[in-house]
């Protein structure tokens, strides 16, 4: 049977691509391997799917090419898909930072996106693995687990390998390399970082205490939640600056981002010279952690006896804590795939092939990964839009 246009995957990317190809009249097949569509936007945003942010720009995006992802950003931004939202009357709330969840449910945005695919026309196959697409005379072949249909376009939306158990699958990388396509090499992001040796065991104990904190590595930096865990660090800003970190890499931690710890430090020596220094830093931060902190720094003793020298080198190393992870908890948490389809060889307005006409990666396929927040989402919206528009 023959199509015009078949999307492969009905994530976030491919259900807004259908819906937009539909809505030009297109014919469109979404084929979707899982039972249901869209089941990464339902566990998204701990079920309230955090779809996109108020300040969606290209700079939170991480690419070989980061002028790629402007072209499509600028023709459907947060505005449009916030408009979407409101016509179906789902109602949301800024959490923080710009970041857009639903009040009551993911459930909101899939429904949403599936009745505007209902309403134009898409033919939606769930419960369908796509084995394999081969080029044919005016278009492609799309062998299925349920038999082989052709189209004029293809589209791949089949997104990354983050979170194996929900869907994810290498098809997207697979197809590429077949069309000549080069990959940018895949790694997780968006991901908890662990730790390894004896620190792991002594972050263990701090497990389900959060800081503020300024997360850094070479060239990038974030302020959010650090979380402790079994394991290593978790919490939003440690899945921030996972997507920049590299095997081997030291990070660096400010415990206390918003305070001149040196100040501090010397003013409590001035003032309350009979006190810990632990208790000191127990003013400022929680109490386990500043224990920790004391003995990982292996000081101890009153606040006066300590030298002016000595406090300040300690606040500077407080200020600028060095971790050296072991590495991070994979795809088997990780939200994101960092890499996958090189820019360089698709077209950034249309998402068309340079290699192979007709064929279309949108999503997280490519490599294109967004920061936390909703730049994800609102990356799947506006590349399947763009894709949507000319196929
Ligand atoms: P996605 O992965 O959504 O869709 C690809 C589809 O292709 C899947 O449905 C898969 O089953 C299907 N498929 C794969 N192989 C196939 C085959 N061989 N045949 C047929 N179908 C196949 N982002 C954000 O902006 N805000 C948020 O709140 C969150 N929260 C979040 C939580 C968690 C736990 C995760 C894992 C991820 C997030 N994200 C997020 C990231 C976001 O979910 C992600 O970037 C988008 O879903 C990517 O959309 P795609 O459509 O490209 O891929």
């Amino acid at each position: 049977m023959s199509h015009e246009v078949i999307i492969i995957g009905g994530g976030a990317a491919g259900l807004m691509c259908a819906l937009t190809a539909a809505q030009r009249g297109r014919q469109v097949l979404l084929i979707e391997h899982a039972r249901q569509a869209g089941r990464k936007i339902l566990m998204s945003g701990g079920g309230r799917c955090n779809f996109t942010n108020l300040d969606a720009r290209p700079e939170n995006f991480l690419s070989e090419n980061p002028h790629f992802c402007k072209s499509a950003l600028s023709r459907y931004t947060q505005w449009d898909f916030i408009a979407l939202v409101e016509k179906h009357g789902i109602a949301y709330h800024e959490k923080e930072a710009g970041q857009l969840f639903c009040d009551e449910s993911s459930r909101d945005i899939v429904n949403m996106l599936l009745r505007e695919c209902a309403d134009a026309g898409v033919e939606l196959a769930v419960n369908c693995p796509v084995l394999g697409v081969s080029a044919q005379r005016g278009g492609f072949a799309v062998r299925t687990a349920r038999g082989t249909r052709s189209c004029v376009s293809l589209v791949v939306a089949s997104g990354g390998l983050s979170i194996p158990k929900m869907g994810a699958t290498g098809l997207g990388y697979e197809l590429a390399q077949q069309f000549g396509h080069t990959l940018v090499p895949t790694r997780a992001g968006l991901v908890p970082l662990t730790l390894g040796g004896s620190l792991r065991d002594e972050v263990a104990e701090l497990s389900g205490l959060s800081q503020t904190v300024q997360v850094s590595v070479d060239g990038a930096q974030f302020t959010g939640g650090l979380l402790f865990t079994h394991r290593g660090l978790s919490g939003p800003a440690i899945l921030q600056i996972s997507s920049y970190w590299r095997a081997g890499q030291p990070l660096w931690v400010n415990w206390l981002p918003d305070r001149d710890l040196a100040a501090s430090l010397l003013r409590a020596k001035r003032e309350r010279p009979r006190l810990e220094l632990a208790t000191v830093l127990a003013e400022m931060l929680p109490k386990r952690l500043a224990l920790r902190l004391c003995a990982w720094a292996q000081c101890a003793g009153t606040v006066g006896h300590l030298g002016d020298s000595y406090l300040r080198a300690l606040a500077a190393q407080v200020q600028r804590w060095e971790f050296a992870p072991s590495g991070s908890e994979g795809y088997r948490t990780a939200e994101v795939t960092l890499g996958g389809v090189s820019t360089a060889e698709v077209s950034s307005s249309t998402l068309e092939s340079r290699r192979q006409p007709g064929l279309y990666f949108i999503g997280e396929v490519l490599d294109v990964t967004g920061h936390l927040g909703g730049y994800n989402f609102q990356w799947a919206w506006a590349s399947g839009h763009a894709a949507g528009e000319v196929v």
